[in-house]
């Protein structure tokens, strides 16, 4: 039976720090409303000239470093992201030419915050069927760019930065689940304009409270599914790496399958929420930190616009 296993994760930040300091010199708020309500300390900027495929293309080279794995030998990129600076091509193909990578399949994703669930799910069933053997995902997003820093229900959350991994077929798990979901009738709960139509700016709107309440159910049933699909109990579970939203509706999902906090990766604080791109740093960051190691069970959830929502089991 073929696997597919992450062999290698990076990631990448951009420099410029905003704090919640330098918030409350924008908007009407505090650290300490921030703090409280989210959990975010800090967030990261994308530079003025930087673009989000340059984000990419550091989290890409570092995953690949890691996995020890030659760009030539990728044969599928997919990349997830809701913020490309290019209508087209897609970010995969501008990855592909940039790392060197040949002639192989390259496409975009766009599942919002669960991009990188959605990524796994797609790569695990290319190289289960033999479609593909070495798999380099990217999650990249420059979320400041469409936030409206005007709004300060919205403006304190966003981040920008890139996540990745490398993926390669092999005869032990691997991904041992992957359950994605979408359910567009809530989309006008959260979205962002292209800016292109009507007289609607390109800015992220977002009815936070309700976004909240949805959150909160569906990550505490894809969890609840993620472990009965596998027959695993809690304890199976070493961390869960989970989409950096909001620490509220973090802890009200480690919560509800009785998980120690001691056992999730948390890096909102000062990553903010990178959208696609959270997973995969949270992953990297629990990685070069050295929490999470070979052997480990690694249970990722998301959640985001669409709304999108899925979990993948994977074992290190
Ligand atoms: N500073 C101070 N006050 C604020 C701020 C702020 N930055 N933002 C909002 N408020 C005020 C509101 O105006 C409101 O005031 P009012 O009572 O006078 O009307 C009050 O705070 C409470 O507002 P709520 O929106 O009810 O606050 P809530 O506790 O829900 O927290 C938050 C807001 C943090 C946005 C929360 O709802 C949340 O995290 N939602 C989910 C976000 C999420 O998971 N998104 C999905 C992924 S993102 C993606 O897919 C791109």
């Amino acid at each position: 039976m073929t696997f597919a296993r992450i062999i290698g994760t990076g990631s990448y930040m951009p420099e410029r720090i905003l704090t919640n300091a330098d918030l409350e010199q924008m908007v009407d708020t505090t650290d300490q409303w921030i703090l409280d309500r989210t959990g975010i300390r800090e967030r990261r900027i994308i530079a003025e000239d930087q673009k989000v495929s340059d984000l990419a293309e550091i989290a890409a080279k570092r995953a690949l470093e890691a996995s020890g794995t030659k760009a030539v030998d990728i044969d599928l990129v997919i990349v997830a992201s809701a913020t490309s600076e290019l209508i087209f091509p897609s970010l995969a193909c501008l990855i592909q030419q940039r790392l060197g990578i040949g002639d192989c399949p390259a496409f975009d994703i766009n599942a919002a915050c669960t991009g990188f669930i959605y990524q796994l799910d797609v790569a695990n069933q290319f190289i289960k069927n033999g479609s593909a053997k070495n798999v380099l995902l990217v999650a990249a997003e420059g979320l400041s760019k469409v936030v409206d820093w005007d709004d300060r229900a919205t403006c304190v959350l966003f981040s920008d930065g890139a996540g990745a991994v490398v993926l390669t077929a092999d005869s032990k798990p691997g991904i041992r689940s992957t359950h994605i979901h979408a359910d567009g009738t809530y989309s006008e709960l959260l979205y962002a304009p292209s800016g292109r139509y009507g007289d609607d700016p390109p800015h992220i709107r977002m009815k936070g409270n309700d976004v909240f309440k949805v959150a909160v159910t569906k990550l505490g049933a894809v969890v609840t599914e993620a472990l009965q699909a596998n027959n695993l109990v809690v304890d199976d579970i070493d961390w869960l790496v989970p989409h950096q939203a909001n620490l509220r509706i973090i802890k009200a999902t480690a919560k509800r399958i009785h998980l120690p906090m001691e056992r999730v990766i948390l890096t909102i604080e000062k990553q903010g929420n990178t959208s696609a791109a959270s997973v995969p740093l949270a992953l990297d960051t629990g990685v070069r930190e050295g929490k999470i190691k070979a052997g480990d069970t690694v249970l990722m959830e998301a959640f985001g616009a669409g709304f999108t929502w899925g979990s993948a089991l994977v074992d290190f």
